[in-house]
């Protein structure tokens, strides 16, 4: 995305989407949260693309992302609409009903870490393992994954977790053509 949002408070007010050929997708995961959810509303407000496509867990069709079959379902799905040329996944997880933030790191258990690695960074990264193939050789090309940390407590101390997810994104972000 070239441009940036004028106003915290005003997701719609993005400002310049206007280098994207008309004739193409953006793909938004995690469409259901705080950040996904905005950046549908911004990509709808721009009117630039042909088709905004977006999913979560509520979505038809869904993902979830210890399921890679439907992160590949999904990237077929948007693929199969038009050229993917902008793709943002905005998925993560801090806590659920399973899982509450760990307040110190005597709390840190080796399961809830793996799972929270599992939908942190290995879902983002399997995400990118199928869109990418998809995306045009040529023309503005934008994908981006957000980076999360692993678990709080490593994050209130400092010790941010190696984020594969965040890391593969700006890698492939930085160097599209020689990685797909
Ligand atoms: N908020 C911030 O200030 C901030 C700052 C920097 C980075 N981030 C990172 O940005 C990302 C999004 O933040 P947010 O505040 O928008 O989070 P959020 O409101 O909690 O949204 C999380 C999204 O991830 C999806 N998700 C969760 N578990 C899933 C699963 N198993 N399978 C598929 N989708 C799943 C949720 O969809 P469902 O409807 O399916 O649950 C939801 O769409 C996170 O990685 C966060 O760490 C956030």
């Amino acid at each position: 995305m070239t441009g940036q949002l004028k106003s915290s408070s005003d997701p719609t007010s993005i400002v310049d989407l206007e280098s994207f050929p008309k004739a193409s997708v953006a793909l938004v995961f995690g469409s259901s949260g705080g950040i996904g959810g905005a950046l549908v509303e911004a990509i709808g407000a721009a009117n630039r693309f042909e088709h905004a496509v977006s999913f979560s867990r509520n979505t038809s069709p869904s993902i979830d992302l210890l399921d890679e079959s439907s992160l590949e379902r999904a990237a077929t799905f948007a693929a199969a609409k038009g050229e993917l040329r902008l793709v943002i996944d905005a998925t993560g997880f801090l806590h659920d009903e399973r899982q509450e933030p760990e307040k110190g790191w005597r709390q840190l258990d080796a399961a809830k870490l793996a799972r929270s690695f599992a939908l942190n960074a290995i879902g983002p990264a399997l995400i990118m393992k199928h869109v990418l193939p998809l995306l045009p050789r040529s023309g503005k090309v934008y994908s981006c994954t957000n980076a999360a940390p692993i678990a709080s407590a490593a994050s209130r101390m400092r010790l941010r977790a190696f984020n594969l997810a965040g890391t593969c994104g700006e890698w492939f972000r930085r160097r599209p053509p020689r990685l797909r």
